[in-house]
């Protein structure tokens, strides 16, 4: 994205909502469901926003005392942000069927407001809530599917669609700004939040990731339990090549929106493979990897599980991991190469 496209849209100050009405306008026949949800989910986006600016001041720090269905301590950010979303998500009317990483089941929403809202969303409503307590950046991720038209009734089956068909992804990283990053398929656009209007803004149109990166991002902490050609590929990444710009540099945060946000715009690559203690890796499938993976391919990057596609799954359990190594598509491919054996740290 050249700067001053970024400068004129900034001064245009296009708001998320008159972004998503154009762009509507230009597909029919749109019945302007769809922009009705993303407007829903930026206003629960803003309410979350509101709490975390206040984190530390009011009392949101800390667990809630409970585990999550992943086994996961449950942190009260966590509760409050699902919380948030499935509350706009109800009041809006757009969204027949929830799937949240803090609750069990899939949510079902048509007979609680007796509308016949056609899209299905599945969310981790925060993601890096670890980090809130230290002042770290921490995010919400979203994916956006139809329910099919041979599911009248929402359920947890008509959610386990594979990621390519999902007509909607997107994620807010609550950072040093507060940044909602969007695709419906026809590319991502970002949006900063101005705090002065309580509006989010086009800041970053039609963000294009670059085609390699010199910045991976895993936790190197696991080093002794990945697999041997990973083990190759971080050794080769490491190694002193000034001609392809090696050693590369590392950056790992521990929350995935911000670790990816930063590699889409910059380049790079993330890694979350599998385990000794996570034998699928530890990210989810339908709220994580899929969402972001949309947006990285609809970006120019790739999303691979190691030896394939991550949007080409078909998901069996609305909780199930995935490994995940996505980015610079140059860097994904060398991925794949290492893993399956035809790359070596000497080459
Ligand atoms: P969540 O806070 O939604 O449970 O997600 C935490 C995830 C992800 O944000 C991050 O990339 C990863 O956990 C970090 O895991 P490690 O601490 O194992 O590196
Ligand atoms: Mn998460
Ligand atoms: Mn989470």
């Amino acid at each position: 994205m050249k700067e001053s496209h970024r400068r004129e849209a900034i001064r245009q100050t296009l708001t998320l909502e008159q972004f998503i009405i154009d762009r509507q306008e230009d597909l029919p026949p749109s019945t302007g469901a769809f922009s009705r949800l993303i407007r829903d989910l930026s206003v629960a986006a803003k309410k979350v926003n509101s709490h975390m600016r206040r984190a530390g001041i009011v009392d949101v720090f800390g667990t809630t005392g409970d585990v999550n269905v992943q086994g996961e301590v449950q942190q009260k950010m966590d509760l409050l942000a699902h919380q948030e979303f499935v509350q706009a998500l109800k009041r809006g009317g757009e969204c027949c069927l929830i799937g949240s990483e803090e609750h069990a089941e899939a949510i079902p929403l048509r007979n609680e407001v007796g509308a016949d809202g056609k899209y299905i969303v599945l969310m981790d409503p925060l993601d890096g809530s670890s980090n809130i307590e230290v002042n770290v950046s921490v995010g919400t991720i979203f994916s956006i599917y139809r329910l099919p038209d041979d599911h009248e009734e929402p359920s947890l089956k008509a959610a386990l669609q594979p990621g390519v068909n999902q007509v909607g992804a997107g994620y807010v990283v609550y950072g040093s700004s507060t940044m909602l990053v969007y695709t419906s398929g026809f590319g991502v656009n970002g949006f900063t939040l101005d705090p002065a209007i309580g509006e989010f803004i086009l800041s970053h149109p039609n963000i294009r990731t670059p085609e390699n990166g010199r910045m991976y991002s895993v936790n190197e902490g696991n080093y002794n339990s990945f697999e041997t050609g990973l083990k190759h590929y971080i050794k080769w990444m490491q190694k002193d090549d000034p001609e392809s710009n090696r050693p590369y540099s590392t950056r790992y945060i521990g929350s995935f929106v911000a670790d990816f946000h930063r590699n889409l715009m910059k380049g790079g690559l993330y890694i979350y493979p599998a385990t000794e203690a996570n034998p699928n890796g530890k990210l989810r499938l339908m709220y994580e990897a899929n969402p972001l993976g949309f947006i990285v391919e609809q970006a120019g990057g790739a999303a691979s599980h190691g030896s394939g596609r991550i949007m080409e799954v078909q998901p069996e359990a609305l909780h199930e991991r995935t490994p995940v190594f996505m980015g610079s598509p140059a860097m994904v491919d060398l991925a794949e190469r290492f893993l399956r054996g035809e790359m070596t740290v000497n080459d």
